[in-house]
């Protein structure tokens, strides 16, 4: 029976999957197993010294009381430059929140735009945290499975084929998680003049898009327009592109108007974030990005080593990612085979079975709404990616 204690809106929300496989995972590591986890999305390096030192000098220098609800003025302007620096948008300081993490960002987002009876857009495999943020806000996620030939690109007519008059916004994440796909502009402008002639909102999250590879480039979608830049909302975060997962900084810009009502909803929420991180932030922001760009060098080894031995591992089948630091392999040739017992039917099966077998763990692809797929992260060491792939290549070997 369900509790009336809990509301119906967060009794409606799933636990994070994500979460629930690191569970397991410390689980097993308390017994004394030695398991390698593919599982966390976050980078294995540390935090680059110069943002570490700049973050002890605010602490010695007393930088340690409330600052302005939507962040120090030093940092929204930092975030502004970068805008204008990488991403080419203009957006002003006052159209920008720092928030903690991108994921307050986009819960943010939800919130103030999204209501009881509004639908939101959402192609999958997509974050595991953007269907749950919605439904808190009592909107309705609606999905659209993309399709691995395509790169897991989502396309002008899936969207036209899924769009309702009842969608209130449409959500761009380019690098995808858990695909790494990048949308390519002329996709993305077909797309965007879609939801503009239908005052369709974009909300486009774009935590990833330091972390790309071949040559490729990353666009967002406010830089296409006047239009495109009005009637969008871009959500970053220094998370994964500075190594800086725990110091929890994200940020969001976009019309004046909302980031206003977001400021208000902020402010009564947690307030400003932690005033150290954001010293740490710009530093991170307009200090040497050398750090930055090893880390890729270094993802983009372990990448082409990981994707090239998935594919010679009978069974699993792997696309190169353009982006972000996950693999995406389908691995339905396993279903119906069987070890100890027990026969694989899903890719949760997949995921429990190189856990047990392998002690590997990955993410299953139900977690992203996309069954017949796990996620493999390669922010991790070459040692543990090459003994990780040793691992489940042999347990494959041994399935009948
Ligand atoms: C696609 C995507 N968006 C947003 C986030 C949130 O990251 P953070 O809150 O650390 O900025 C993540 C983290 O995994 C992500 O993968």
């Amino acid at each position: 029976m369900a509790s009336k204690l809990i509301s119906k809106l967060v009794a409606n929300i799933s636990p994070s999957a994500t979460e629930a496989t690191s569970f397991l995972v410390n689980q097993l590591k308390r017994q004394g197993i030695d398991v390698i986890s593919f599982a966390q999305g976050e980078p294995d390096f540390d935090t680059p010294d110069n943002i570490k030192k700049a973050a002890i000098i605010a602490i010695k220098e007393g930088f340690t009381k409330y600052t302005d609800v939507p962040g120090i003025p030093e940092l929204r302007k930092a975030v502004a430059d970068k805008f204008k620096r990488e991403n080419g948008i203009d957006y002003e300081p006052d159209q920008i929140i720092i928030s903690n993490g991108g994921k307050q960002a986009l819960y943010e987002v939800f919130r103030t735009i999204c209501e009881d009876g509004d639908q939101v857009l959402i192609p999958t495999p997509c974050y595991v945290s953007y269907a749950e943020q919605i439904k808190l806000t009592g909107a309705e996620p609606v999905f659209f499975k993309t399709k691995e030939e395509n790169n897991f690109r989502p396309t002008f007519e899936e969207v036209s084929e899924n769009f309702t008059p009842n969608v209130k916004a449409f959500i761009i994440n380019s690098p995808n998680n858990p695909t790494g796909s990048i949308i390519k502009k002329e996709q993305l402008k077909k797309i965007a003049d879609f939801f503009i002639e239908r005052g369709v909102f974009m909300i486009t999250d774009e935590v990833y898009e330091h972390l790309i590879y071949d040559g490729r480039n990353h666009i967002s979608v406010a830089s296409l327009g006047k239009k495109e830049k009005e009637m969008s909302i871009t959500v970053n975060s220094v998370s994964k592109t500075y190594a800086m997962t725990g110091w929890r900084v994200g940020y969001a810009a976009g019309p004046r108007e909302i980031i206003k009502a977001m400021n208000n909803l902020q402010g009564h929420a947690t307030g400003n974030i932690n005033s150290i991180a954001q010293k740490a932030t710009i530093e991170a922001l307009i200090g040497t990005q050398e750090p930055v760009r090893n880390m890729i060098k270094e993802y983009g080894k372990r990448r082409e080593y990981m994707v090239k031995r998935l594919n010679e591992i009978e069974g699993i089948r792997c696309q190169y990612p353009d982006g972000a630091f996950y693999t995406f392999p389908n691995v339905t040739a396993l279903y119906d085979k069987e070890y100890d017992g027990n026969i694989i039917r899903n890719d949760m099966d997949v995921a429990k079975f190189f856990l047990k077998k392998a002690h590997v763990a990955v993410v299953p692809g139900v977690a992203f709404n996309y069954s017949g797929y796990v996620r493999f992260v390669f922010a991790k060491s070459m040692e543990e990616i090459k003994e990780g792939l040793d691992r489940i290549e042999k347990a494959i070997k041994e399935l009948k």
